[in-house]
């Protein structure tokens, strides 16, 4: 992976299902740099991390996205589960009212 850091995920990953593999996630995306600089989407959504495409809600936002709505697909791109690290790729539609 080479792509430049423009944010961070900050939140709570829940496990949300008996077998484990379904997880509950809240988090907010902080952009640190680029053109949404010190602007936030607010992410919740179930998570059913062995499947491949995973799809999201994009709740609000904050700065640049106040007022939007919208929804995105994750996909795992590096799990490091002893460490509980992960790098995972957002594809984000969100619409402002
Ligand atoms: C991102 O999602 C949009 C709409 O859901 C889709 O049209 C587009 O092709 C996707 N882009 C990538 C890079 O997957």
């Amino acid at each position: 992976m080479e792509s430049k850091e423009i944010g961070r995920a900050q939140g709570t990953y829940i496990n949300s299902q008996l077998d484990g593999k379904g997880l509950y996630l809240v988090f907010s995306l902080i952009f640190t740099h680029g053109e949404f600089k010190g602007s936030t989407l607010e992410i919740q959504g179930s998570d059913i991390f062995p499947m491949k495409e995973r799809e999201f809600g994009v709740v609000s936002g904050t700065g640049y996205f106040r007022f939007v709505k919208g929804y995105g697909i994750m996909q795992t791109e590096f799990m490091d589960i002893p460490n509980l690290r992960a790098i995972i790729k957002l594809n984000v539609t969100v619409k402002h009212y």
